[in-house]
């Protein structure tokens, strides 16, 4: 049946509250606990911090909780070369400003100055993705709390307004650098590694509310995730994504097969399916024999087979 303009915009309507009343889902402790202190204190003292981290640590779910327990918007943008300016700030709209001129009422607000004007918190991922003259431009509402709107101009930012910049550890050595000048605005420098295990295995259970998966599958699945991130092999290793995949796969796998518990055989196949685009391995490494016997040797073989075993297709 087709769809009309009124069905999309009941629908529309029907899912803009969805979002609103979606709470944040966060398991706070430990590192989270210290890290939404550090953020605390950040703000309090008016400095700026840089959370730094693995990709799917954490780091803006800790941030959307944060803005969400001080009863605050979250807004964000990831920096690449594309982003100019006017993507952080806003900027006119052509069709508004031919009836209404260079106005408030034909300016789209970006998200950085929806969080100065409002005094949210403003995450800005990969900021050192940005090219420099966008760096640069964030110089003033960083350090002055001030910001120039173009034919508008120049807006203090609210007492709430909180920007906070999150990175990843590589890119910290990487081709693309913050520049010195953005650098010097970030004060504090928080570091988000991958949990201890008894947290990563609340964080999988916390995203698997539908399931009752037992403590040895959760157990198995997180030596596989723990195998990826020692391993020498892998570039980039399994995140706390990769685990609540395995985790949620295996346990639709096992009711579509009508067992009761999740099966060795089960595990290995799901964490395959999810293995396959989840890491990253070293060049010269041929992706689906390593997670194979990844696989084989974080689970075990359920049967006798050699944990050197490698290659099999
Ligand atoms: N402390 C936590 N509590 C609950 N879920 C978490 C936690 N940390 C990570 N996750 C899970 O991992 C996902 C990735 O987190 P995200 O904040 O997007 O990572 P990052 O921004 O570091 O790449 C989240 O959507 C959530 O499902
Ligand atoms: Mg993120």
């Amino acid at each position: 049946m087709e769809k009309t303009a009124k069905d999309f915009s009941d629908k529309f309507d029907e899912r803009l509250k969805a979002a609103k009343k979606e709470k944040v889902k966060i398991v706070i402790k430990e590192q989270y606990k210290e890290a939404f202190e550090v953020l605390e204190d950040c703000e309090n003292s008016g400095l700026i911090p840089g959370l730094i981290g693995p990709p799917g640590v954490g780091k803006t779910l800790l941030l959307r909780a944060y803005a969400e327990r001080s009863n605050r918007d979250f807004e964000w943008l990831t920096g690449d070369e594309g982003v100019r300016p006017a993507h952080l700030i806003g900027s006119f709209n052509p069709s508004l400003v031919l009836s209404k001129g260079f106005s408030l009422e034909s300016f789209d607000p970006g998200p950085l100055l929806k969080s100065m004007i409002f005094g949210g918190v403003f995450g800005l991922n990969e900021a050192n993705r940005l090219a420099e003259y966008v760096q640069n431009s964030l110089l003033e509402p960083f350090e002055e709390w001030s910001a120039v709107v173009p034919r508008l101009g120049r807006i203090k930012a609210s007492d709430d307004f909180f920007p906070v910049l999150t990175l990843n550890p590589e890119e910290m050595a990487g081709a693309h650098r913050l520049s010195e000048a953005l650098r010097d605005r970030i004060r504090v420098w928080i570091r988000l590694g991958y949990p201890r295990k008894s947290t990563e295995i609340e964080i999988v259970k916390m995203n698997c509310p539908e399931y009752t998966l037992s403590d040895k599958t959760l157990e198995s699945i997180y030596s596989l995730v723990s195998a990826t991130r020692m391993s020498t092999d892998i570039e980039i290793p399994a995140s706390i994504r990769a685990g609540i995949s395995v985790a949620r796969l295996s346990a639709e796998m096992t009711k579509r097969e009508g067992k009761k518990n999740v099966t060795h055989g089960i595990l290995s196949k799901a964490a395959t399916y999810v293995l396959t685009g989840a890491l990253r391995f070293r060049p010269g490494i041929d992706p689906e024999p390593a997670v194979n016997s990844l696989v084989r040797r974080a689970l075990g073989s359920g049967g006798s087979s050699s944990p050197s075993d490698s290659g099999s297709s």
